[in-house]
């Protein structure tokens, strides 16, 4: 196949759009693989059995998308949407190659990497739903790189679509004309031919070149067991052979192809990929973290100019893991090693707490993809967990120098000058929330953001006109930190389920933060450590205080249970002492030996408090930090 007759496309979709039904109807369309007769394939099925199961609805299928994205990446049960298909139209025969991109959030940046390999895509939109938050910002990413996008409404089959409203919502949100966007229903198949004939038609071929060095972009990977890494890339120049040495520019590393081809759906060998093919590679790379979405590859003593603007994924959320049995360090460690085999973008570093004993620090790139992980240690490992609370990467400014801290227990205490603190920053996110219907929640939302410290909010219609039952987009920046706690679920409550979220990075700026350590008994307990906002300690003490007093075991004596800022107590709580009845068995009478007895209690209780440290059992972390 020459340049000329190839295509690169993603499908841009918000979760649920119907991606998957439209992959599967393009690739019967052109006979590589077979029509189903029950119409339905086991994907989709698979998937709603687990909607069903967990009760999922609304913002949570983002959840579920991820989930089944980052299970693909760990199994090979459920298919890569990475496909190469040969369509003839007037004799002609072209090969398109449909690339996968994950649908979520905290994958932004993977998914700019997987469009670097395209030339085109479809921006696919539900027809009875309209456009989402997240197309939107996968859509702006797909028009920076220069991508040709040819809008697709779906669902037009169902009595509940209003295509002429939701090419008027394209129009405005996308300045897309109306005359451009293709109608079709991938579960039925209609308008799935025009989808072929715009793809050939409107999408430019990959301008590579034969006789170049190799060069071969890394956009995605998978991890099987018995081979290892499974690459896929797209051949920008050069021809990529089996058994070439190639060099990876970002490690350096060299590796030899032991195998090549392409996925049709399934792995098919070809031996070698030509300029603008794309295609599959295994060559001997053993873990994850080795394929670094974005990554040139060249020929071994050929360099070559890598893609610009190459950044390794960065860690934005970060969380330490303890066993519940301090015993079980080593099989939780073992079991989170095996599961970073198969996702890359999870950090790891060992992390021992007084109160928690040994445990791992570990970094993700938003809290879904913490939850996933979590949830996948629990149901494959079989892990008995405890999960601090969520952190973000802070950036703690002193005269000389710079320090990144992503752990409570070592940011500096900011209220003592001796610290020589100067600023502290922290991230931002550029935030947009698509509320469909009804508006009247548009106050309550605006309420919700500004509770979680929002500026520069603004919001516009996305229907022109029909202000009372339209769709709003609200924009506005917020702190990483306020969205990694309850942000997602309490917009979820206010918009009962409608709105849609999305985030990108909009980099640090400096804030009025502290840390807040729980005392027990006068002693500091590291694992419970907060960093939060001043305006909000004084809240966030009460509650946290509150709620270790329901859950901690009452003791044989009075403990004080504070929150601090500095030397600040803020919030203060006493848990009353457990009282052993001592005059148990003594009768009337026996006053001064009943006396004498309390007495005694009294005395041994001040010593106890003196020295007693007070047991914190696992379970009431467990609950403390399981709770929001
Ligand atoms: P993720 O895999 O989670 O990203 O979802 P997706 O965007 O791939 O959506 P998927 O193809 O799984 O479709 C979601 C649901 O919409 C499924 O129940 C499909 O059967 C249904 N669906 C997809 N296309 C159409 C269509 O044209 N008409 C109708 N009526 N239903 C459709």
């Amino acid at each position: 196949f020459p340049c000329d007759v190839i295509r690169n496309f993603s499908i841009i979709a918000h979760i649920d759009h119907g991606k998957s039904t439209l992959a599967d109807r393009l690739l019967e369309l052109t006979g590589t693989i077979q029509k189903k007769t029950s119409g339905n394939n086991q994907q989709v099925l698979d998937k709603l059995k687990v909607e069903r199961e967990r009760g999922i609805t609304g913002l949570e299928y983002s959840f579920v998308g991820l989930y089944f994205w980052l299970m693909k990446c760990a199994t090979q049960t459920v298919k890569a949407q990475t496909a190469s298909m040969v369509h003839t139209v007037d004799g002609k025969s072209h090969l398109l190659n449909l690339i996968d991109t994950p649908g979520h959030v905290d994958f932004a940046w993977e998914v700019s990497r997987s469009l670097a390999a395209c030339q085109g895509a479809l921006l696919l939109v539900d027809a009875t739903q309209g456009v989402q938050a997240q197309s939107i910002s996968v859509f702006h990413v797909a028009k920076e790189r220069g991508l040709e996008i040819i809008p697709v409404l779906n669902k037009i089959d169902l009595p509940a679509s209003q295509p002429e409203r939701i090419a008027a919502q394209m129009q405005s949100t996308f300045g897309i004309d109306p005359s451009n966007i293709l109608q079709i229903s991938a579960k039925t198949g209609k308008g799935v031919e025009a989808v072929l004939q715009a793809i050939i038609e409107r999408i430019p071929p990959p301008k590579g070149v034969t006789d170049k060095p190799l060069k071969a972009f890394l956009f995605d990977s998978l991890y099987d067991r018995y081979r290892g890494v499974i690459s896929l890339i797209n051949v920008q120049d050069g021809i990529l052979r089996k058994g070439d040495k190639i060099t990876s520019c970002h490690t350096r590393k060299r590796y030899e192809v032991t195998e090549v081809g392409i996925m049709h759906p399934e792995e098919v060998h070809t031996g070698t990929l030509q300029p603008g093919q794309v295609g599959f590679i295994a060559c001997n790379m053993k873990e994850s973290s080795e394929a670094h979405i974005g990554d040139t590859l060249h020929r071994t003593g050929e360099p070559v100019d890598s893609m610009p603007g190459f950044q390794p994924t960065k860690a934005m959320v970060y969380a330490g893991i303890f066993p519940v049995d301090s015993n079980d360090f080593i099989k939780l460690e073992e079991s989170i090693k095996r599961l970073t085999l198969t996702d890359r973008s999870v950090t790891i570093q060992r992390e021992s707490s007084t109160a928690l004993g040994q445990g791992c620090r570990l970094g993700f790139l938003g809290t879904l993809h913490m939850d996933v992980f979590r949830q996948r240690l629990e149901d494959e490992y079989d892990a008995n967990i405890i999960i601090t609370a969520p952190t973000v990467p802070y950036k703690v400014i002193y005269r000389d120098r710079t320090v990144m801290i992503s752990n409570p227990t070592e940011f500096p205490d900011v209220t003592d000058p001796a610290s020589k603190v100067k600023e502290v920053q922290e991230p931002i996110v550029k935030a947009s929330i698509i509320h469909t219907y009804p508006t009247e929640h548009l106050g309550e939302m605006m309420d919700l953001c500004f509770s979680h410290r929002a500026e520069d909010l603004d919001h516009r219609y996305l229907d022109s006109g029909t202000a009372l039952s339209s769709r709003a987009i609200l924009t506005c920046t917020l702190p990483l930190s306020e969205i990694v706690t309850d942000f997602f679920d309490q917009l979820k409550g206010r918009s009962s389920g409608f709105a849609s979220f999305d985030y990108e990075d909009a980099g640090y700026r400096a804030s009025n933060l502290a840390k807040m350590v729980f005392l027990l008994n006068g002693k500091p307990v590291d694992a419970l450590a907060l960093i939060v906002h001043r305006s909000a300690q004084q809240n966030i003490g009460r509650i946290w205080v509150k709620k270790l007093h329901k859950v901690i075991p009452r003791q044989l004596f009075e403990v004080p249970i504070q929150a601090a800022v500095g030397k600040k107590i803020i919030a203060r709580e006493n848990l009353s002492a457990l009282r052993a009845d001592v005059t148990a068995g003594l009768y009337g009478g026996h006053y001064e030996r009943k006396m004498k007895h309390l007495e005694n209690q009294k005395e041994g209780k001040r010593r106890m408090k003196k020295f007693g440290t007070v047991e914190l059992p696992q379970e009431a972390f467990f609950d403390i930090l399981g709770s929001k």
